[in-house]
């Protein structure tokens, strides 16, 4: 096993050593061990195999409950058997040879144009894409390695890093000025001298905020980001959760590429995406990691070596039967696109309904931050009312039958995907009617 750890880093930092360098210590701990899963992937579809416990017919076949079965009656014989029985560690190959094309069909047009071999590895599939996350924070996350990221974000991110890690967040306002900030990342760093790698997380579509950066802010962003790898080893991990929901003229094609494209020596692009929202399957907990490097080289078995022994290690395989549904669709592309596109119309409608009502708001009551896609808004609360968004969720709940989300300080994020267009006025009514009234209580105090 320490030869095989050996040769693993080996390969890496001669494949990919910008990668390799940024590994944590655990990273650098991983490879696939060759137990039961390997030596079962080995003896596939031999005449005789007695590898694996799972229990089978003696032919391959999976001897399930009927009510199991029963619930996967729609599907063909030989997937029913495949979502019954193990998937392998790295998930289902079609699986990802399809869901590497889907991602490489949504490249930014114009780099597709100047540099269409871009690398990117087959995405090895995950429990959703907390899972992913939480894969990428082992692989590089440590006590030493900062989690830069702009506030307010995703709460999960301090369980997946900080608390699982010891990676220290280090952030600066995503919004300032009431507009998105493309520097905030290098902000967040001025005047860290270390020299350690850093993780940076580019969300986008964000959670909470609702924002994908406009053409110019991205180039700004990618500058700024290329710029701090000039400075030290960056990890970019593009939590690309919400891929595809943008409803202006912004870019929706995932920063990831750019990144890959710019080959920069000391910058480490790593996609994590999945089924979740990108094909509206929340239940099914698909996710996949991506690295920037092509299929059929040692590096890219080196790195997948290592994710499959941190999955191996936590769960074992990835779920069968959420990724043989996932596949059926992925087979019939023109529905799956068609359904998709639809479920994001509906979804602008409520966005519109919703700018058009926060913009009709009083801004000495609520000032909304820039939203162009998504599943969210985020709003601010003026610091002169003497309010905290707390109070403001607490109140909603106890006096106008409304659920939002409080973020500290001063921040409310409306999960518009969730509402109808038609209840969006009356449920921003209620939210402007709820701060005035504690607006007047604090003043009145
Ligand atoms: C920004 C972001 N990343 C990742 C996730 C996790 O996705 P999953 O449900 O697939 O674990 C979420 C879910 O809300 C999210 O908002």
């Amino acid at each position: 096993m320490t030869d095989l750890v050996a040769q693993t880093n080996e390969a890496l930092a001669a494949g990919a050593p910008a990668l390799a360098a940024c590994l944590s210590p655990l990273g650098r701990r991983l490879a696939f061990p060759p137990d039961i899963p390997f030596q079962a992937a080995q003896a596939r579809g031999k005449a005789f195999n007695a590898t694996i416990g799972q229990i089978t017919d003696g032919s391959g076949r999976a001897l399930p409950l009927s009510a199991i079965a029963g619930g996967l009656s729609g599907l063909a014989e030989v997937d029913r058997n495949r979502a019954l029985l193990y998937a392998p560690v790295e998930g289902i190959a079609e699986l990802r040879e399809r869901w590497r094309a889907w991602q490489r069909a949504r490249m930014p047009a114009a780099l597709v144009a100047r540099a269409p071999e871009l690398p990117s590895s087959l995405p090895i599939v995950v429990d959703g894409l907390t899972h992913g996350l939480a894969i990428v924070a082992d692989l590089f996350g440590a006590d030493d390695r900062p989690l830069v990221v702009p506030r307010p974000f995703w709460g999960n991110y301090r369980q997946t890093f900080t608390t699982r890690t010891g990676s220290p967040v280090l952030s600066a306002p995503a919004y300032v000025d009431g507009r998105f900030d493309p520097l905030a990342w290098e902000r967040a760093l001025a005047g860290e001298s270390a020299s350690s790698p850093a993780i940076a997380l580019v969300n986008s579509p964000s959670n909470p905020g609702g924002y994908t950066p406009n053409a110019a802010e991205r180039s700004e962003l990618l500058a700024s980001l290329l710029r701090i790898a000039d400075r030290r080893p960056l990890v970019v991990l593009c939590d690309d959760a919400y891929a595809g929901l943008v409803f202006d003229e912004a870019p929706a094609a995932s920063i990831f590429w750019d990144l890959v494209a710019a080959k920069h020596p000391r910058l480490v692009p790593v996609k994590v995406d999945g089924a979740t929202k990108e094909l509206l399957y929340f239940g099914g907990r698909i996710g996949f990691v991506t690295f920037a490097v092509e299929p059929g080289t040692p590096a890219h078995d080196a790195i997948e070596s290592k994710v499959k022994c941190l999955v191996r290690a936590v769960v074992g395989s990835p779920v069968a039967t959420s990724e043989v549904l996932m596949l059926q669709a992925l087979r019939d592309l023109p529905t799956a696109e068609a359904e998709i596109a639809a479920t994001r119309e509906l979804l602008a409608g409520r966005w519109r309904a919703l700018t058009a009502a926060l913009g009709a708001t009083d801004r000495a009551l609520l000032r909304p931050l820039p939203c162009n896609s998504g599943c969210f808004s985020l709003v601010e609360l003026p610091e002169e009312l003497g309010i905290t968004a707390e109070q403001v969720r607490q109140h909603l709940l106890a006096h106008h039958d409304v659920g939002i989300v409080s973020i500290q300080p001063r921040f409310v994020r409306i999960a518009f995907c969730s509402v109808a267009e038609a209840a969006i006025p009356e449920l921003v009514r209620r939210l402007e009617l709820g701060v005035r009234e504690l607006a007047a209580a604090a003043k009145s105090s």
